[in-house]
């Protein structure tokens, strides 16, 4: 079996057949379902709010993987809880008080993981590693599917993993932008262990088909 989780990112999909396409997931190899919460402000794009991520997370059942790219994302924790979201990731941008945030979201029963653009140095969440489940690396800058892959992501993957594995700590690292079938095996091999995709499974004939092939990288 495969040790890395995929995360499609629902962001690509037919929205007019949201229901459907969550459907597919739910019969896919996928493991998590990627949910992007853009709010105009944080990133130059608006996307989807509360009412369709709780629809989306009602009819899941994956993982509902929340990626909050919103300002002041603490005002709004509880209630991507109460839509229905198991972990929720903030931007370390985004966000003063990353620490407390942190522990909000895992008060609440969440999983809780920092998001960082690739400008930001991976160095700056190693005092919080130990409280995180998870941290997302944006291997594009964050608004937008179906961008070009940042190969630099892959240092930044590297430096993290061998971070976790010298304090033997148990955080998940996701990729999230760019990845596709050209790239993944190379963003594993770096040290990810979740890979996010959007629009290499969407704007396939065979989203299924993508999916598979995704998690069987290094399966003998
Ligand atoms: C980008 C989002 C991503 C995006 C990934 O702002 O956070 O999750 O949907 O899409 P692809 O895989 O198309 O780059
Ligand atoms: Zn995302």
């Amino acid at each position: 079996m495969a040790n890395h989780l995929i995360s499609p990112s629902i962001l690509s999909c037919n929205f007019l057949e949201i229901g459907r396409e969550v459907d597919m997931l739910n019969e896919s190899d996928a493991d998590w379902l990627h949910i992007d919460v853009m709010d105009g402000s944080f990133v130059p794009n608006i996307s989807i709010g509360l009412p369709v991520v709780e629809a989306i997370c009602k009819r899941s059942k994956l993982v509902n993987d929340v990626h909050l790219m919103i300002v002041n994302p603490e005002k709004y924790i509880s209630l991507f809880h109460k839509a229905g979201a198991h972990q929720i990731s903030v931007h370390y941008e985004a966000c003063t008080h990353v620490h407390r945030c942190i522990q909000e979201i895992k008060l609440l029963g969440c999983k809780a993981g920092i998001a960082i653009n690739p400008h930001t140095p991976v160095e700056l969440l190693f005092d919080v590693l130990e409280d995180l489940d998870l941290v997302i690396l944006m291997s594009v800058n964050p608004g937008f599917g179906g961008q070009k892959f940042i190969y630099r992501s892959l240092q930044k993957i590297e430096k993290l993993r061998n971070e976790v594995i010298s304090r033997n700590l148990n955080v998940r690292i996701e990729i999230d932008g760019g990845v596709g079938l050209q790239n993944a095996e190379k963003i594993l091999q770096a040290g990810a262990d979740v890979l996010v995709a959007g629009n290499a499974v969407f704007s396939d004939p065979d989203p299924k088909g993508v999916i598979r092939r995704l998690k069987m990288i290094g399966v003998q």
